[in-house]
């Protein structure tokens, strides 16, 4: 197994994450039995996410003060059930979850017919073609000079300062670096601040694209559950998950959430942020969904406007409120925070396309515009997709978002989302599993259904939801190589 690919998990961390009373007050059977359904817990949840590298038998059973015949007796449990599998002279691994396809890549290359529900990228904003020929006419006058701008054009960042210092957070031009998309600038920061084995703290459910990036770069993801209705109890478990693991970044999502739509009220963002701070925990906030508020909720004060500007780096995108085609994106930070950003930015990228940065800079200008066109779209496809999943898939349960652009819905027992996925394929509907929002075999109950797409095709999508529901989705999970039946 690619070492890069893997992360590892220490003896006594994972020790302290077994919950001893499990053990102790376990009177109906041996003991290794216990330890196995603790471990199996841990994976199921996600909190040990699938291709960890597991502790020793011998490191393991100190860390637990039990014998090493009962860590072995646990672990050739977990292996005969296919929880856990052993590669020989490189330990012992938590079983990947089948073999998925990129994140990215998962909307594919379709077909006209083809129904995507995969991505929640909305199309593109009516203000879009005019910025486009606004910035084609201003391109003109750009064509002798050699056509990169490293940090991004110097008027593009001085309209997203603006934007910031709009919302209360004193910025200038020096605090951004402009990039293509926010899915460079995720990369670019994770990039910049992940040594090997880092831990990053992560929202559960959490946006794909950073597990996969997070473990990519050899750190791993500690899994915080959040409770849209229980904002206290998230900064309560994160701070518990930064005690307990020792995190040096976490990468929360403060509103609209993707995909639970959780939004932290002002109090709870600001004790959060604070918390993070204390444990020196650098805080990545994505904005990408900040601006999608759809009932008119007012907005709230930014993460990290109340801590020291060196706690937070912020990603900001135009990909949501106006197009995922138009690929500019950013990073905003303390200077000499971004200072790094950027080098490590430089090494990947020489310049975000002038043309689009353009455009960017005629829509911050009438970002106001925007914001309402986008959410007078959003409300819409909303509605009607709330609307027709309480008629056709009244077992589905979900929250409805005020803000965002999907909906994350529990499914109904006996429904998994990865045979529902595989069954609505090759119906030529695409989504995405479940269980790509989790750290590994969490959320298989779960699906997301991005409201982003044109009326009729929601429709189309929801009939074909309806008709695989009622026929009874057969139940067998696409992560291929976990066990049907549990220890
Ligand atoms: C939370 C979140 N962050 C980042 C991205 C990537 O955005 P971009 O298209 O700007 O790269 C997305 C896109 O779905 C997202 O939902």
């Amino acid at each position: 197994m690619d070492s890069l690919d893997t992360t590892s998990i220490s003896a006594s961390e994972l020790a302290a994450r077994i919950d001893p009373s499990t053990l102790r007050d376990r009177s109906d059977g041996p003991l290794y039995l216990g330890i196995a359904d603790e471990l199996r817990r841990l994976i199921e949840s996600g909190e040990v996410a699938a291709q960890t590298r597991l502790p020793a038998e011998r490191a393991l059973s100190i860390s637990l003060d039990v014998s090493r015949v009962t860590v072995a007796s646990a672990y050739r449990h977990l292996r005969d059930s296919g929880w856990i599998s052993a590669q020989r002279g490189s330990g012992t691994y938590v079983s990947p979850t089948g073999s998925l396809p990129s994140w990215g890549s998962l909307a594919g290359d379709r077909d006209a017919a083809t129904l995507e529900l995969v991505n929640a990228s909305p199309s593109a904003s009516p203000l879009l073609a005019d910025a486009y020929a606004i910035a084609a006419e201003r391109v003109r006058g750009r064509f002798d000079a050699g056509g990169y701008a490293p940090l991004g054009l110097l008027e593009l960042r001085e309209a997203i300062a603006a934007y910031y210092r709009g919302r209360g957070v004193p910025t200038t031009a020096e605090n951004i670096l402009v990039t293509a998309g926010a899915t460079d600038a995720i990369h670019a920061v994770l990039a910049t601040f992940t040594e090997p084995g880092a831990r990053v703290l992560v929202e559960h459910p959490t946006y794909p694209g950073v597990v996969e990036l997070t473990h990519s770069l050899g750190g791993r993801c500690i899994p915080v559950p959040v409770d849209p209705d229980d904002t206290e109890g998230f900064v309560a478990a994160a701070d518990r998950a930064a005690r307990q693991s020792a995190p040096t970044l976490a990468y929360f999502m403060p509103d609209f959430s993707n995909p639970s739509g959780a939004r932290l009220p002002l109090h709870t963002r600001r004790q959060l942020s604070a918390t993070m701070h204390r444990h020196s925990v650098l805080t990545i906030v994505d904005e990408v969904a900040a601006d999608l508020s759809l009932d008119g909720s007012p907005d709230l004060e930014p993460f990290g406007a109340a801590t020291p500007d060196i706690a937070t780096v912020t990603i900001g995108s135009t990909s949501k409120t106006v197009w995922g085609g138009l690929r500019v994106g950013w990073v905003r930070a303390e200077a000499g925070r971004l200072a790094h950003v950027a080098a490590t930015y430089a090494r990947r990228q020489l310049s975000v396309s002038i043309l689009d940065q353009l455009a960017a800079v005629e829509l911050m200008g009438k970002y106001d515009e925007v914001r309402r066109v986008r959410a007078d779209l959003s409300r819409a496809t909303r509605d009607h997709t709330v609307a027709l999943m309480r008629d056709h898939l009244p077992d589905w349960h979900f929250r409805v978002p005020d803000g965002g652009l999907s909906l994350w819905c529990s499914l109904p027992d006996g429904i998994r989302s990865s045979a529902l996925v595989a069954e609505a394929h090759s119906r030529g509907l695409l989504l995405a599993p479940g269980l790509r929002f989790g750290t590994g075999y969490a959320f298989d109950d779960h699906q997301r259904i991005p409201f982003t797409r044109s009326l009729p095709e929601i429709s189309s999508a929801v009939e074909i939801l309806a008709r695989l529901s009622s026929a009874g989705t057969p139940t067998p999970s696409i992560a291929s190589n976990r066990p049907a039946a549990v220890v």
